[in-house]
């Protein structure tokens, strides 16, 4: 348990680099074990959820060496096809280890994945796509066997773009004799990273970032050295965070591209925003304007992830905007935390009504999930005296070191281990 203080009222100045994309790297290193290779991976941030799958990676045998902000794993051994059940609670990537699993091993038993609790989460799409595939799928209560003798390609039609179905279909698909083609795709970077990543071991892949992703098997290579990209979500909250706070700020490493929606919406809330390539300078006098109504939808639409983010750094905004969830049914559990700071904000169904306040002031709250901590953090910055974030380790199986990157910003915040 970790309680996370924040002393409000400090402006944000300085400029910093953007971590590596958790969403990116958790897919790539499931995928790690898609063929027998060394692989060298750079840009891998230091987060719970990266140990969780390392944890699993060498519960199936692979080799992983750690260094500065880099993986090296070697996946030559891997052998097991069984995932216990401990392991698949930590986090809902460890569900991707099922395509990793039937296209290395032509086996998997696993049990369903653990995770933020954003909704009922149900992985039908993972399951019918690998059955199109040829899997032989048996489910006990949580526990679940997969068996192929041999992967074949399929032509899959996701009723729903999931981020993660369609990374396990990539992932499985490598193997497959055939052609495999998504249809209905997700588009996130995260899915144009991940093909990146298997084209340079060898798989023959194409189109990831549009809604249909073509897989034609692999020629595979020994090894690969690979980088993550920056975070966009990380960066989006910083950025969320200075046009909350006001001040100035540079943020490097994650790529403008992959988040402006967000920095639409700083921007129609009156910050000034400078971007190029992977540089983003942000610049806000602390009063925001409160936009027009945010939906949040798959990429290329806004982020649900940033939903959280954005609603805190509105808190105090002049007017008031709807916002509306589209993507889980559950992703409001920290509105009643931020309500203790003073919000205004109406939650009914799938919308919630923010009317901005002229103050908050600092109470102690409980994170619910990842990004609705990551919000109360950002909300104490706004807050009068101290607020107290009770956490049981969910920002920090998002966040490598925000307490840090807060503080050298010029932020108070710092973190009781109990
Ligand atoms: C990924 O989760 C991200 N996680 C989530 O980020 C993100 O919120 C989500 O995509 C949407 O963008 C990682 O990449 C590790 P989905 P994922 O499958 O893959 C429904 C964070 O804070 N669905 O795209 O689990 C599902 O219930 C996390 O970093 C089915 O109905 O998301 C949801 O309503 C939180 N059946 C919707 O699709 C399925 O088989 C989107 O889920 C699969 C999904």
């Amino acid at each position: 348990m970790d309680i996370w203080h924040v002393r409000g009222g400090s402006r944000l100045f300085g400029s910093c680099r953007v971590q590596g994309s958790k969403n990116a790297s958790l897919p790539v290193l499931a995928a790690s074990m898609v063929f027998p290779a060394r692989s060298l991976i750079r840009n891998v941030p230091r987060l719970l959820d990266v140990d969780a799958a390392v944890s699993i990676l060498s519960h199936l045998g692979c080799g992983v060496e750690r260094g500065e902000g880099e993986l090296y794993i070697d996946s030559t051994g891997a052998c097991a096809t069984q995932i216990p059940r401990e392991l698949m609670e930590e986090m809902r990537s460890s569900v991707i280890f099922m395509g990793a699993m039937l296209a290395r091993c032509g086996e998997a038993r696993l049990s369903l994945p653990g995770g933020c609790q954003l909704g009922k989460r149900p992985i039908d799409l993972h399951l019918s796509a690998m059955r199109a595939m040829g899997a032989e799928i048996s489910e006990e209560g949580s526990d679940i066997f997969c068996r192929a003798e041999k992967l074949h390609g399929a032509r899959i039609e996701l009723r729903f773009p999931s981020v993660g179905a369609t990374e396990n279909i990539m992932l499985a698909a490598c193997a497959a004799e055939g052609r495999t083609t998504i249809s209905g795709a997700a588009r996130e970077p995260e899915i144009v990273s991940l093909q990146q990543y298997l084209c340079s071991l060898g798989a023959h892949i194409t189109g990831a970032g549009s809604d249909t992703v073509v897989i034609c098997g692999a020629s595979p290579r020994e090894e690969t050295d690979f980088t993550i990209p920056g975070d966009r979500i990380a960066a989006a909250t910083l950025a969320c965070a200075c046009a909350a706070t006001g001040g100035q700020i540079i943020l490097s490493g994650a790529k403008s591209d992959h988040f402006l929606t967000v920095l639409h919406f700083l921007n129609e809330a009156g910050c000034d925003i400078i971007h190029f390539n992977d540089i983003v300078e942000i610049r806000s006098e602390g009063r925001l304007r409160a936009p027009g109504s945010i939906v949040t939808a798959p990429y290329p639409g806004f982020p649900t992830d940033a939903q959280p983010i954005l609603t805190a750094a509105l808190l105090r905004a002049e007017g008031s905007c709807r916002i509306i969830e589209t993507i889980f049914e559950n992703r409001y559990r920290h509105i009643s935390e931020l309500r203790r700071l003073g919000a205004d904000i109406r939650v009914s169904g799938s919308e919630a009504v923010l009317r901005g306040v002229k103050e908050l002031h600092g109470a102690t709250l409980t994170a619910p999930d990842l990004r609705g901590g990551a919000a109360m953090v950002l909300a104490g910055l706004c807050a009068k005296g101290e607020t107290r974030v009770i956490d049981a380790g969910h920002i920090a199986r998002g966040y490598e070191d925000l307490d840090d990157t807060l503080c050298a910003l010029g932020a108070e915040v710092w973190i009781e281990h109990k």
